[in-house]
């Protein structure tokens, strides 16, 4: 009736229907009753008592109508490296990308070409000195962690990155490293990414996948807030005010067919359009990388980190982008808004980021120089700042403007890089110049006055030093004039 060959289904699934007897005869429905392999009858003979709520979720599912049961997910070889023998059955704990992709390859391959599943990549990388020495320490030890790991790092970066997780003995877990669904989680069996980032485990819905909150777990917090970003947006408002009628349980869900009142973040980033079908690469819509100190064309950063998706130019994923948003908008309104988003990035880049980077390099010459041996990054205030400035604030103000959150660009965003520049950064700036006049690093000192010198006499920064050019003085008296003049 149905064989499992080489991990393909095939065959025919057999669902009986059945006619539920009930003592109200107008209530008599026909009840689908699912066809389960021999190995899932038997684990739930033991584990609907064990994890009524797992097994509860499961009979919700879409997979348990389909028939797939526990151990068409859980089973695993003999000779893999999380395999263990569990009351006559050989499987594992983890599910992973790879053991989804024997029925969805799709969605494995989209998602394992995305970004989402090279999250746990970041592990090895510089900001992981935060987690590992700054915040934390190496006082966790597990089995697997015999030096020890920051339980920072694990509480952390890692709930939403992704953990390595490392097997014990018998196919054990080490507990540094699970329970885990971060989103990059690099698997036992090789894989990168976990499904049930997104797809909570046991009813793996699309539904539940759909809503924001979802995204939220990870996209949120003072350097990426697209959760506070999107709940402050007429979408995120229409969203909330009209969620009843937003069809989310619609196997099919095109926006501007199946549903009307608002986008979500996958309506954006991952569902289908009436031209687009849905896709597990959430890169593809969108042109600006602005995770980095400077924007960057999204396809550029894909390039640099051997993704296939290189291929695919910032304006075609524009054209994708603006797909969804003419399901709702006029062509002339989107086209509008994206010069709007634009214009703040240059704004961000031209202002903050680029000065920034220059002073913060002079700044870090000079302490190096000074410092030697004992110098250590994160080791003065500066380092923070300046972090903040572009990690935080920069950030803050480029997501928001990208997704329409007028507080989180301006009063989180603007207003709170222009505090911290000139109230912050430049002071710091200038008392390690003070500090430096003399001694070891006194001609990185100078060079740094001369820079900062530069960069505050120009366009964009001399109102801080009383300097407005006479031009610019006449144009901003003549709007308070006119100011004056109409509310009088
Ligand atoms: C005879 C009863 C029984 C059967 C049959 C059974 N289990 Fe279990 N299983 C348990 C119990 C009890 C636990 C909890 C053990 C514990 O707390 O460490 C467990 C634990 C597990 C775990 C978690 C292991 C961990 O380390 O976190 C998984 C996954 C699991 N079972 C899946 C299955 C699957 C899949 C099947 C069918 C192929 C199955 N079980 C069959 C009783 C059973
Ligand atoms: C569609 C695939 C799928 C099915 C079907 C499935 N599981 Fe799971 N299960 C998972 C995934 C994914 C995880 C999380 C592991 C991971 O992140 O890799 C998991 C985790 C678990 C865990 C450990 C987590 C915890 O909360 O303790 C247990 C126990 C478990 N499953 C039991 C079962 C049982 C029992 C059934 C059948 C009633 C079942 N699973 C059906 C995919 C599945
Ligand atoms: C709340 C979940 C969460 C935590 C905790 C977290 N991150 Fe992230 N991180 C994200 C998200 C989401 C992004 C992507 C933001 C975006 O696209 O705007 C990201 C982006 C990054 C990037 C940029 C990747 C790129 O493509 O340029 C690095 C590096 C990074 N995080 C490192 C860390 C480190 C190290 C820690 C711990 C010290 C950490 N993160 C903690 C969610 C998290
Ligand atoms: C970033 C969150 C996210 C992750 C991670 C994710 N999904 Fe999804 N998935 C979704 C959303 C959202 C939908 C609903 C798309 C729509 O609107 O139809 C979905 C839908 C699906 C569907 C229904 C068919 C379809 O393509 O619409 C399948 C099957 C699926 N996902 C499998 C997977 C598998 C397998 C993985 C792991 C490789 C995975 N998903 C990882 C968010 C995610
Ligand atoms: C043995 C085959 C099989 C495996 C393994 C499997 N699935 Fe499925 N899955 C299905 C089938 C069949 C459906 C469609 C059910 C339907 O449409 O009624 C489905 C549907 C889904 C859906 C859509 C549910 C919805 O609400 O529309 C998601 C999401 C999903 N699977 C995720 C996963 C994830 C994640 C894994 C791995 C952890 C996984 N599946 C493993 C066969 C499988
Ligand atoms: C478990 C944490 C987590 C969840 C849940 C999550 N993300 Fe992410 N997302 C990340 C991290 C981490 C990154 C940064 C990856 C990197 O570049 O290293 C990221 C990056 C992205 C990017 C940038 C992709 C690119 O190619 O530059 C988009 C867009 C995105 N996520 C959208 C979504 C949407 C939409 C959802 C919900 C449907 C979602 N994410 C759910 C953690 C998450
Ligand atoms: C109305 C459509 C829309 C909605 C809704 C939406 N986004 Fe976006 N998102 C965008 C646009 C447009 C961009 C910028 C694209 C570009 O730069 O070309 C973007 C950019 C992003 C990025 C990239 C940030 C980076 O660092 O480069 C992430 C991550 C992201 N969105 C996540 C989310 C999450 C999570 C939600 C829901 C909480 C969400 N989005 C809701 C349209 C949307
Ligand atoms: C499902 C339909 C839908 C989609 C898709 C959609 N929007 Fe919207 N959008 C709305 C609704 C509804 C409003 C609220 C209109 C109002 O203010 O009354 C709105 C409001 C806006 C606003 C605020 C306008 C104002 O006057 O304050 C902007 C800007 C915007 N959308 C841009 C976009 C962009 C850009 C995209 C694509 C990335 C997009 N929208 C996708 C439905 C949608």
């Amino acid at each position: 009736m149905r064989k499992w060959i080489g991990g393909v289904f095939v065959g025919l699934v057999l669902t009986v229907t059945a006619t539920v007897l009930s003592g109200n005869a107008w209530a008599a429905a026909p009840v689908r009753e699912p066809v389960l392999s021999k190995e899932s009858q038997k684990c739930i003979t033991c584990h609907r008592e064990t994890n009524v709520n797992i097994y509860q979720q499961w009979g919700k599912s879409k997979h348990y109508g389909a028939n797939i049961g526990c151990y068409e997910c859980h089973q695993a070889d003999k000779g893999d490296a999380d395999a263990f023998k569990h009351n006559g059955a050989t499987i594992s704990v983890i599910v992973s990308p790879k053991d989804c992709s024997r029925c969805h390859a799709r969605e494995v391959k989209e998602f394992e070409e995305s970004h989402h599943s090279k999250a746990g990549r970041i592990l090895g990388s510089l900001d992981n000195v935060l987690a590992e020495v700054v915040e934390g320490n190496s006082g966790m030890v597990t089995p697997g962690f015999p030096k020890g790991v920051s339980a920072a790092a694990v509480n952390g970066c890692w709930q939403c990155h992704g953990s390595q997780i490392k097997v014990l003995k018998g196919g054990r877990l080490d507990a540094a490293t699970w329970p885990n669904s971060g989103i990059g989680r690099i698997n036992p069996d090789g894989s990168e990414g976990s499904c049930s980032a997104c797809h909570q485990r046991h009813s793996f819905s699309s539904a539940q996948a759909r809503q924001p909150e979802n995204c939220g777990k990870c996209h949120m917090g003072p350097d990426h807030p697209q959760i506070e970003v999107y709940n402050e947006s007429k979408h995120g408002i229409n969203y909330h005010a009209n969620k009843d009628e937003m069809n989310l349980d619609s196997s099919k869900w095109v926006v501007g067919e199946d549903y009307f009142a608002a986008p979500t973040c996958a309506t954006c980033h991952m569902s289908a359009t009436p031209d687009m079908p849905v896709t597990h690469n959430v890169g593809l819509r969108i042109k600006w990388n602005n995770r980095p100190v400077h924007p960057k064309l999204a396809h550029e950063t894909d390039a640099k980190w051997g993704l296939p998706s290189a291929a695919i130019t910032g304006d075609q994923r524009r054209e994708n982008m603006e797909n969804v948003c003419v399901a709702c908008h006029a062509q002339g309104f989107t086209d509008n808004f994206f010069i709007q988003y634009e214009a703040l990035l240059d704004l961000y880049d031209e202002k903050y980021a680029t000065p920034g980077e220059q002073l913060y390099n002079a700044a870090t010459a000079v302490l190096k120089r000074a410092k030697g041996n004992t110098y250590a990054k994160f080791g003065q205030m500066i380092d923070f700042t300046w972090f903040e400035l572009w990690h935080h604030e920069g950030r803050r103000a480029r997501h928001a403007a990208s997704m329409q959150a007028p507080d989180y660009t301006h009063w989180h965003g603007t207003y709170e890089l222009a505090k911290h520049f000139y109230g912050k950064y430049v002071p710091e700036l200038e008392e390690l110049i003070e500090a430096n006049r003399q001694g070891p690093a006194a001609i990185e000192a100078a060079a740094l006055e001369k820079l900062l010198h530069e960069v505050l006499g120009s366009p964009n920064h001399r109102w801080y030093l009383g300097q407005l050019s006479d031009a610019e003085r006449a144009e901003r008296e003549l709007q308070r004039e006119e100011f004056l003049k109409r509310y009088k």
